[in-house]
């Protein structure tokens, strides 16, 4: 047995992620419908997939540069620059990664000193306040709330700075809520940033999947881009969780102090994932559209069925999940989520994971097939019914 001596204090003392323990409890059950998994429920689109093996076939089995296949990388610029307005340099300003993961990973761990402050606006992807711990800083949460549709304020923003503040955490379309800004939105932040000197790292992970009104980068706001980190990958829009591949765009200066520790901790990405990533960027993005209008078409379904059976749910406007408050049931989340999975076997994910401010809330994934989710409404509709007050 592992003495917990052996263990640093700051993971001894990190809590593990509450999603994991859930699908602990799932995963014991037979017949489980889940609306539970953040992740595409599409395979990789055929010639991507064929890219891969060609690229194994050719023998492309080495290293490639530290910071990505150079043309990669220059895909990546052309790709930014056509969806987002938003250039890079493919030759110093962008990383290629393992996943988007990595990328948030390398953003903070160069840009914190020991004791700086990162504010992480809640409710959130579950790895924001640990990876800011792990880069010796302090995640700051400020908890958005379903009055103003989980958007952070600029109120809210100017509050939570402080002399330590290094940098604001954001993520749109958001995980868990599904909240994108708008560019507006956007520019109200980005007063404040400048006001303060703070970076941005932006989460974009989500970035083609937003279904009512178009996707703005952080860094394409005005004076934004010298003091924004972009975050994104090929996970969810392209449908290629697996294939651990992502990049992230910052200034020269930046870029090249989060390529010394790429190199030292991560060599490079995964070459073969490489190849096909260069391939979604060519041609697969009819395939992205595809799926986005998919998404689209059972994000409407699931939003109007949730507000049927009398689970106020807000119109998420990206990613694929929805965030209905289960607060009239008169349940915790957890209570929810566990009697929910006990007695009609649909599993879903406990809002307070995400943060306080997730509390009175679930987590639906509607990247399942229109059959599971029809399968998982009726149950819930039937779950409902059962615990009406
Ligand atoms: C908001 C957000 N950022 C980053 C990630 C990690 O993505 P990747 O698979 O590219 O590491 C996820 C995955 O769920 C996410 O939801």
């Amino acid at each position: 047995m592992i003495k917990t001596s052996y263990v640093s204090r700051t993971i001894a003392e990190l809590k593990p992620s509450g999603i994991r323990r859930f699908f602990d409890l799932a995963a014991n059950l037979e017949g489980v419908v889940s609306l539970g998994v953040g992740e595409p429920d599409f395979v990789t689109s055929w010639a991507v997939r064929e890219a891969a093996i060609n690229s194994l076939e050719e023998g492309y089995t080495s290293y490639t540069a530290n910071a990505g296949l150079f043309e990669l990388r220059s895909e990546i610029s052309w790709y930014m620059e056509k969806q987002f307005h938003v250039s890079y340099r493919p030759e110093d300003q962008i990383i290629v990664t393992v996943g988007a993961s990595q990328a948030l990973d390398i953003a903070l761990r160069t840009i914190l000193n020991p004791g700086e402050e990162v504010i992480v606006v809640e409710p959130c992807f579950v790895a924001y306040a640990p990876l800011v711990t792990m880069a010796g800083g302090i995640p700051v949460t400020v908890q958005t709330s379903k009055d103003d549709d989980f958007k952070l304020t600029p109120g809210q923003l100017e509050a939570a700075i402080t002399p330590k503040t290094k940098a604001v955490l954001i993520c749109s379309p958001n995980n868990p809520t599904g909240t994108q800004l708008g560019q507006e939105e956007l520019v109200m932040l980005a007063d404040i940033i400048k006001k303060h000197d703070l970076l941005v790292i932006s989460d974009e992970i989500y970035a083609e999947l937003a279904y009512d009104e178009k996707f703005t980068s952080f860094a394409a706001i005005d004076g934004m881009h010298e003091r924004t980190i972009v975050i994104n990958g090929f996970s969810k829009g392209f449908a290629m969780t697996g294939w651990r591949l992502g990049f992230v765009c910052a200034p020269k200066e930046i870029s090249e102090a989060m390529l010394k520790l790429h190199q030292y901790a991560m060599m490079c990405a995964p070459t073969v994932a490489q190849h096909a990533a260069l391939e979604a960027l060519r041609h697969g993005m009819q395939d992205v559209e595809e799926m986005r209008r998919s998404y689209r078409r059972r994000r409407n379904y699931i939003v109007n069925s949730f507000n049927d059976m009398g689970l106020d749910c807000h119109n998420p406007g990206g990613a694929f999940y929805a965030f209905p408050s289960i607060e009239k049931t008169g349940m915790t989340s957890l209570e929810f989520a566990e009697k929910l999975l006990t007695e009609e076997l649909v599993a879903v994910v406990p809002g307070d994971v995400f943060g306080e401010s997730g509390e009175g809330h679930i987590r639906c994934s509607y990247a399942s097939s229109m059959e599971q989710l029809q399968e998982a409404l009726r149950r819930m509709e039937r779950f409902m019914k059962n615990h009406s007050q």
